[in-house]
This record gives structure tokens, C-alpha cells and sequence, in this order.
């Protein structure tokens, strides 16, 4: 059985204070959750402040991107030795935006998932398809390359998480169905069987994201391949995020 995971991604949203604000009371309407896994992606800066916070909580920690140095000369960039230092679980990879808008590629995102993973991080690595991919009807071709190339150099050993975010998806109000994820969800566990093993795929979580709302995530959470969800927008109020994270009851 795979345990679900609620992650929230943050991206460039709140400072210190409303950070803090949020995870104490976060904290404490979430105490009573442990069927399923929490995790925060707030930005950098809010990592340390946030980490008092959740301490002894099973509420856990994550970055929105890293390079894949232990340091040196890498003006502006963070490395997985500073993440795991500042109490970070997890890192997310390969996002649509750090694609689109940083122009990140597969080469250089693989590289940072093998040294997350090399550091004890689980990378949650992001893969979707444009709507024009769509539209030509390459949203396989697309998804499984990211995640071919993502993955190069990981083993069936190494702990990893795989997030489906429909770029057409993100931010826009516009859901995938339940159904049409699925659709894709399952492609990509076949994918990874092919890559690591039946086995190994029937333990690796799959994330569904782009505009997950406490009104949708029942829906998407039915599915049989899918076991989470990456949420950005209703991540920011806490009301609406432990809404989804407590989906189903
Ligand atoms: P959204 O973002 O929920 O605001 O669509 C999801 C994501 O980009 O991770």
C-alpha cells in the first residue's frame, strides 16, 4: 500500500512571519492526521523558522529546487548538504515552471535528483505535458522522456517521488479530470516498471498537480494511481490546504 502524500508547494509566496503564522496554526489542525504524509514547500528563506515549528510534528519539509553542488562558486544557489541541514525531507525537481520559465533541462534535472537522493533526500520529480503536446497528441512521449531522463543514474533502491502536473493545469483553474490523470498516472507507473521493476513501481508515489482544490481532490484521490497531491494555490490559506489534506473524511 502506498501511504498518500499532501504536499504544498509554496513557490515565491510569504515571508517569515506569514509563514510562521501559518504553520503554527497549521500544526494544530492537522495534529490528529497520520494515515497520510504532510509536507511543506515554502520558500528558502521560511525553512528554519518553519522547522521549529514542526518539529515533533509529522508535518515535514521540503524545497522547491536546489543545485546539485555540496558548494562552491554557485552565486544565488542552495545545495542538497544546506537543504538537509535546515531539516528538509524532501526537494522538488524538474518543476514546470523552473523548465519554462528557468529553462532548466532533463540533463540538469537528473543531475540534482541524483544528488538529492545521494544526500537522503526524496526528489519529487516533476514531469507534464504543454497543451500543445497535448493537442498533437505527444503527452506520453513527453511525460515519459521527463521521467526516463529524470530518473538516468537512480536504482530501485533509492527513495523518489513522481509528480504529474499538466502544464495547461498549473495555476489555471483548469483540473485535469480524475479520469484523464489517471490516464496518464498509469502510463507512468508502466514506465517505471519498465525502468526498475514491477515491484519497485507498485511503491513509488505518484502526485497529481495543477489546480487541486478541496472541491476536486476526492475525485482525483479515488484513483487507483493516484496517491497525493501537489498543490500550489490552496496550499496558501489553511483552511483550504487541511481541507485537502484531510481528503476522503
Ligand atoms: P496550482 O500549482 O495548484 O496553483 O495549480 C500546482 C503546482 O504548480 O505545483
Amino acid at each position: 500500500m502506498r501511504k498518500p502524500l499532501i504536499a504544498g508547494n509554496w513557490k515565491m509566496n510569504k515571508t517569515v512571519s506569514e509563514s510562521v503564522e501559518f504553520a503554527r496554526e497549521f500544526v494544530g489542525k492537522v495534529s490528529d492526521v497520520n494515515d497520510r504524509d504532510i509536507l511543506i514547500c515554502p520558500p528558502f528563506t521560511s525553512l528554519y523558522a518553519m522547522r521549529e515549528i514542526f518539529k515533533d510534528t509529522g508535518v515535514k519539509l521540503g524545497a522547491q529546487n536546489m543545485y546539485y553542488k555540496d558548494s562552491g562558486a554557485y552565486t544565488g544557489e542552495i545545495s542538497p548538504l544546506m537543504l538537509k541541514d535546515v531539516g528538509c525531507d524532501y526537494v522538488i525537481l524538474g518543476h514546470s515552471e523552473r523548465r519554462h520559465i528557468f529553462g532548466e533541462d532533463d540533463n540538469l534535472i537528473n543531475e540534482k535528483v541524483v544528488a538529492a537522493v545521494s544526500h537522503g533526500l526524496i526528489p519529487i520529480l516533476c514531469v507534464g505535458e504543454l497543451l500543445e503536446d497535448r493537442e498533437a497528441g505527444k503527452t506520453f512521449d513527453v511525460v515519459g522522456n521527463q521521467l526516463e531522463r529524470g530518473l538516468k543514474g537512480i536504482s530501485s533502491k533509492d527513495n523518489f517521488v513522481v509528480a504529474y502536473e499538466p502544464v495547461w493545469a498549473i495555476g489555471t483553474g483548469k483540473t485535469a479530470t480524475p479520469e484523464l490523470a489517471e490516464e496518464v498516472h498509469s502510463f507512468l507507473r508502466e514506465k517505471l516498471a519498465s525502468l526498475f521493476g514491477k515491484e519497485k513501481a507498485e511503491t513509488v508515489r505518484i502526485l497529481y498537480g495543477g489546480s487541486v482544490k478541496p472541491e476536486n481532490v476526492n475525485g482525483l484521490m479515488a484513483m487507483k494511481n493516484i496517491d497525493g497531491a501537489l498543490v500550489g494555490g490552496a496550499s496558501l490559506k489553511v483552511d483550504s490546504f487541511v481541507k485537502i489534506v484531510k481528503f476522503g473524511r
